[in-house]
Formats: C-alpha cells, sequence, structure tokens
C-alpha cells in the first residue's frame, strides 16, 4: 500500500545538509552585505563567529578558531600543507574523503615515512596500530561509509605528534574529545545545515607551537599561509579573515548558531540527531531486506547514515529515483565512491518526524522495485 503522509521536508541530503526546521532567508541579520568585510560591523561579525563558534563548541583554553577559505578542504589542505613533514605521520582512512587525504599526504606532500592505515567501506582501521610519535591524520566520521569514530579512548594524551581530524560530519553532531584534537576541521554545510564556501579551522596550543616553530620545505599559497615572519597570523581567528568571505553565508552561519543555542547547544543537537538514528535503527531491526553499511554497532554514524539493500545497483537507483519523483526524500543515494545504497542525513537540522513519515515509503519503493 502506498504510505499516506509524506515527510513535511524532504531534504536528507548528506550535504549540503537540510536548512534547519522552520528556516527564513528573509530572518538573516543582513546588514553586512555590500559592506567590507575589513569594516568595523564586518569585522565585529567576523569576530563573532570565531568566539560564537569557540563558546557554543566549549573549546578548551588556549584553542583558537579561524574561518578559512575552501569550505572544510580547504581548512583540511591548510593544515596538512602547513604542519606536516615535521616528523612522521600516520593516516587513517576508511572511506573517499579520508583517502582523498592520503592522496594528499602520499602523492602531493610526498611525506616520508607516512604509514598508512586503510579500512573498506563500513570497517575502522585498527587504530592500535597508531603511533603517537607520528602525526595523526584522520575523519572523525566516515561521510560516504557512515562509519564514525565511537570515542577518543584510543588517543595518546601524552602524544608527541599532532591529531589532525577532519570532522566535519562530526562537529554539532556528536562528542569529541577537544583535548585529545589538535586540528579540528569543519564546514558550515553540514550539521548546521548552513552553506558552502568557508571552512573552520581550530588549533590546540600545541599545533600553534608548531606553526611558530616550524616551517615546511615546499612553498605555501597565499590563501594557506596562517604564520608571518614565524608567528602566527592572530588575525585570522579574530575575524580578519586571509581573503574575502561570503559576508551572506556569514549571516546565514550565525543564525544556525543561534538555532543550536535555542535548541540546548551541542548536547541539545547531539540528542536530536541520536533519536534520528534511532528511527533508522528501528527500521532496520523491523527489514530483514536492510542494514547499515556500518558492521559495529557503535560506530553507525548519526549524521551520514549509510544503508545497504538486498538490491542490486541499478535496483538501488531506482528506488532512490521513485522516492525523489514522489518528493519524499531527495539526494539520498549513496556516494558516488561507495558501495551502491541508501544514505540518509541524521544531523539535527532533520526532524524525527520526517525519517519516521520516510520510513514506510522506503518499504514501499523496495516492494515497488524489488518485489514487483
Ligand atoms: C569527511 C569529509 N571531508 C571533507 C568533505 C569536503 O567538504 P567540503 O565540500 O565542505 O570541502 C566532506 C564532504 O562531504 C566530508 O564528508
Amino acid at each position: 500500500m502506498k504510505p499516506q503522509v509524506k515527510p513535511s521536508n524532504p531534504n536528507f541530503s548528506s550535504g549540503p545538509c537540510s536548512k534547519r526546521p522552520v528556516y527564513n532567508v528573509n530572518q538573516l541579520n543582513i546588514d553586512t552585505l555590500g559592506r567590507s568585510h575589513r569594516s568595523a560591523i564586518g569585522k565585529e561579525v567576523l569576530a563573532k563567529v570565531c568566539q560564537d563558534t569557540a563558546s557554543i563548541l566549549g573549546l578548551p583554553e588556549g584553542y583558537k578558531v579561524g574561518v578559512v577559505p575552501g569550505s572544510d578542504t580547504g581548512a583540511v589542505e591548510m593544515a596538512l600543507w602547513s604542519l606536516l613533514g615535521e616528523r612522521g605521520v600516520d593516516v587513517l582512512a576508511w572511506e573517499s574523503f579520508g583517502k582523498g587525504w592520503v592522496t594528499d599526504i602520499v602523492k602531493q606532500l610526498k611525506i616520508e615515512n607516512t604509514r598508512t592505515f586503510e579500512a573498506d567501506y563500513g570497517q575502522l582501521p585498527d587504530f592500535n596500530q597508531v603511533d603517537f610519535n607520528n602525526d595523526v591524520v584522520f575523519t572523525w566520521n566516515g561521510t560516504t561509509s557512515g562509519v564514525k569514530v565511537a570515542n577518543g579512548d584510543w588517543i595518546d594524551d601524552n602524544r608527541a605528534g599532532l591529531t589532525i581530524c577532519d570532522a566535519t560530519s562530526a562537529v554539532f553532531a556528536m562528542e569529541l574529545p577537544w583535548e585529545k584534537l589538535d586540528v579540528v576541521t569543519f564546514s558550515w554545510q553540514k550539521a548546521l545545515g548552513g552553506e558552502g564556501a568557508h571552512g573552520m579551522l581550530i588549533l590546540s596550543p600545541r599545533a600553534i607551537q608548531r606553526l611558530e616553530s616550524y616551517t615546511p620545505s615546499w612553498p605555501m599559497p597565499k590563501i594557506f599561509r596562517l604564520t608571518k615572519a614565524g608567528k602566527l597570523i592572530e588575525g585570522i581567528f579574530k575575524g580578519a579573515t586571509i581573503n574575502t568571505p561570503s559576508m551572506l553565508c556569514v549571516a546565514d552561519y550565525l543564525d544556525a548558531l543561534n538555532w543550536i543555542n535555542e535548541i540546548g547547544g551541542v548536547s541539545g543537537a547531539i540528542k536530536k540527531s541520536e533519536a534520528n538514528l534511532a528511527v533508522v535503527e528501528k527500521f532496520v531491526a523491523e527489514n530483514d531486506w536492510i542494514n547499515f553499511l556500518a558492521t559495529k554497532t557503535e560506530t553507525i554514524s548519526n549524521t551520514s547514515i549509510c544503508l545497504t539493500l538486498k538490491a542490486d545497483a541499478s535496483q538501488v537507483k531506482e528506488i532512490v529515483k521513485l522516492l525523489n519523483n514522489e518528493g519524499v526524500a531527495f539526494d539520498i543515494g549513496a556516494y558516488r565512491d561507495a558501495p551502491a545504497g541508501i544514505r540518509i542525513w541524521g544531523g539535527a537540522t532533520v526532524e524525527a518526524s520526517d525519517l519516521e513519515a520516510l520510513m514506510p515509503w522506503m518499504t514501499w519503493a523496495y516492494n515497488q522495485i524489488v518485489n514487483k
């Protein structure tokens, strides 16, 4: 039977992710539009972005937050290019984006003494093999496999190297052990439902110390430069961005941060996301034709929820298309490099009621295509 109720918001994309509930672009504070980002008002708003991010995330004393170009990719590559090469590197990857950082380190930067630990889609590499005398590069949540790091217990508190973590689909959705992370990056377009374009770069005091004591041997484009004459460019972390940001995206980000406060801060956002995952978990438990791509329960992502179906790749495509055409779920096909399947965003901008409405449609679409 075709379900009667459709999700009121069919946007389940894993990036850009759904806007927050009752988002209204007309409610953005656009006083900065048409003004210089270096004007008093421009600088004030950009400084607020850095300060509010640090306070809402509860960053430890001495951590700095900057707005950088190039979205999450820009923030990660800036960190890799600026920090690596001082010592060996251990890089962990278990899906497409993590593998991209392996390519950067091994094929572009060509860092000697790099050890690569990779795992297939659905799994995690063996964290016990990591040597914290090296710099350690990893992704907190594998957006394309739906496999997350369950916790930071494996990270050495007394490490000599730096931990560099791409946490773009985890920040504002998962508990992060900040003291164990020296570099964290994210973009606005994921858990906050913000816009693409800018990345956030969070540095620990140890990362800053590295920046001020080590100069890589390779040339550094202006867009990546975090230091000048051996000193951190403090301005970047107070709102004096390297180049011109989109003040419209900035207004949108501040609106999203305000909403995070309204729903109870990061812990409220995490609870909402976990409740979203619970809806899908219940559905998976009740149906034997669908399963999580993640093989271990504690690693199932509560943001990019990746599912495998008892169906071939072309049937999965048809299911995704059918749900799209019915207007009940947009952009839920697995990432292009990942195994065929469905990926549903479960971050806090998505409502559990919409996921509940979607589940019967998944059964209906599966029956239409596979059991026809
Ligand atoms: C884990 C991870 N890293 C990096 C990126 C790239 O992010 P952006 O497009 O914001 O640069 C994504 C995007 O989905 C991602 O999921």
